[in-house]
């Protein structure tokens, strides 16, 4: 029995350790936050601090002139006026010893990727048929439907924009000259010109996921072509490299340092898939946001299917909610491409266990429900996760429009202060359901409240203040996606809130 109990306590611990650096004998009560830290002039700075263990003291002091330490909610917060760079220190009291952890801040009205990334990647629907006219295609639609205005800048060229599999003879990479008969510097151009900004792929090995040649060894050739094309982001994956941690960091340090030498702006986008765990490291190498899974699949829960480690809503959403240590501006956990839109269309995000045949026999797939697209679309707003598109933006529905441009969610996920949101409830109601609560706290004091229903009946959840931490403040909710049409203030008692199966219902808190 004793052993049992041994067993499931070292279960708990390993379960609860997800997420954090090691803790060994030296670093047992090293902070499991983010260390480096970047915030706008003028703008609402906060960093929840996290200690290995949890019942570790913190205190922080040093702090230079704006912030101060809240020690209630453990954490640092203020407003720093004037650009530069700045430090604090942590002290991290455990077992009698004390650790001292130096944060570094910069404050810049010139960061890379203050809010999350918006925009539109090219794999998931065009895969290795992507082209210059597609691309234009693509980027006059996403006029026509105003997503520059809602702020989907970025048009990304995902893999295949390549010569071939092989690089070609001397030290830079070429396009292909067929798919790209204007050339990549006159695609850029004109996609500046319509006011968009434009990404390129490549990996840190010899060839690229799909097989075409990576940059490997040509790191610093790649940077400055790219920056000469006009490039304004690089998605940089990681297929054909080795498991290994040390060597990885080597690998995207090197073109990190490569993109910062090109002399061009250009957004670094980590794609390792979250198998190293790039949020406790990525930050260093240049990179502003990163991958915490493996390919979002066009599906709500992959569990029961097959190991292969793709994931549908439930793991994309799993596998990076207790990340927000980790997540702040200019630094973002990357749940990957959303799959709003697709309604099974998409090349990769569909897959055998999910089809019907058709009467000639022809798989079709079947993708999610309006409200399951929905609810990822509110939970990767909350959790600050890029809010990329992966379906054929040439045609948008009323219904998929409809969800990619609620500028109320988007306001949530580019807030200035860039925190992600944090797990306050998860709870298991008497019917079964297990509902969550995240909150995410927003620069101009409000909070954004999301409640999350996973199972497959409705759910009734009571919000209180102290579920919320808001005690003693008249709290008045608004519902970002108008389920109920008028704002009201929550009853002393709580707030009822009932949410349909796999639904999201997300309010906007005002303290009055
Ligand atoms: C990997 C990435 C995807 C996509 C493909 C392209 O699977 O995770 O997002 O870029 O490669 O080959």
């Amino acid at each position: 029995m004793r052993k049992l109990a041994l067993l499931f306590a070292f279960l708990c611990l390993a379960f609860f350790s997800y997420g954090q650096p090691s803790a060994s004998a030296d670093d047992a009560c090293a902070l499991a936050c983010a260390t480096q830290m970047y915030s706008l002039p003028g703008v609402r700075y906060m960093h929840r601090l996290k200690a290995a263990c949890p019942e570790a003291t913190l205190q922080v002091e040093k702090l230079p002139k704006g912030l101060v330490w809240n020690a209630e909610r453990c954490r640092v917060e203020g407003t720093i006026k004037k650009k530069g760079q700045y430090s604090y220190v942590v002290l991290i009291s455990h077992n009698g010893q004390t650790r001292r952890d130096t944060v570094r801040l910069t404050v810049s009205d010139d960061l890379v990727q203050p809010t999350p990334l918006m925009g539109w990647l090219s794999w998931n629907v065009f895969e290795e048929e992507i082209d210059e006219e597609k691309m234009l295609a693509v980027a006059h639609a996403a006029k026509h439907y105003g997503l520059d205005t809602l702020g989907y800048r970025y048009l990304c060229l995902d893999d295949w924009w390549h010569s071939g599999s092989e690089r070609p003879e001397g030290e830079y990479p070429d396009y292909d000259h067929v798919k790209f008969p204007h050339g990549m510097a006159w695609l850029a151009d004109t996609l500046h010109r319509m006011g968009f900004k434009i990404g390129i792929y490549s990996d840190a090995a010899e060839h690229t996921c799909a097989g075409a040649f990576g940059s490997l060894g040509y790191e610093a050739a790649d940077a400055r072509q790219y920056a000469e094309w006009g490039m304004d982001l690089l998605k940089y994956d990681y297929c054909g490299a080795p498991n290994d941690m040390a060597e990885a960091q080597r690998r995207y340090t090197t073109m990190g340092r490569a993109l910062e030498a090109s002399g061009r702006k250009i957004l670094f986008y980590m794609c390792e898939w979250g198998q190293l765990a790039p949020w406790l490291w990525a930050s260093e190498t240049g990179a502003t946001c990163w991958r915490t899974t493996y390919d979002s699949r066009d599906f709500w829960d992959w569990r029961g299917y097959d190991d292969s480690g793709h994931v549908g809503v439930v793991q994309g959403l799993d596998g990076m909610k207790n990340l927000w240590p980790y997540s702040g501006v200019n630094r973002f956990n990357d749940a990957d491409m959303m799959m709003v839109g697709l309604h099974g269309t998409g090349k990769s995000s569909s897959f055998d266990a999910q089809h019907y045949l058709d009467i000639t026999g022809q798989p079709q797939y079947v993708g999610m429900t309006q409200e399951e697209y929905q609810s990822q679309f509110s939970l990767w707003a909350m959790m600050s996760s890029p809010l990329t598109l992966s379906f054929d933006i040439r045609h948008i529905s009323d219904d998929d429009l409809r969800i990619i441009s609620n500028t109320e969610m988007i306001r949530i996920n580019q807030d200035a202060m860039g925190q992600q949101a944090e797990v306050v409830c998860d709870t298991l109601l008497s019917g079964g359901q297990r509902v969550e609560v995240f909150l995410k706290e927003l620069a101009n004091g409000d909070i954004a409240v999301a409640v999350f229903n996973r199972a497959d009946s409705p759910a009734t959840l009571c919000l209180t203040p102290a579920m919320l931490r808001l005690q003693g403040a008249d709290l008045l909710f608004h519902d970002v996606w108008g389920v109920s049409s008028r704002d009201r203030f929550m009853p002393s008692d709580g707030l009822p809130v009932k949410v349909e199966s796999h639904q999201t219902r997300v309010f906007r808190v005002k303290r009055v």
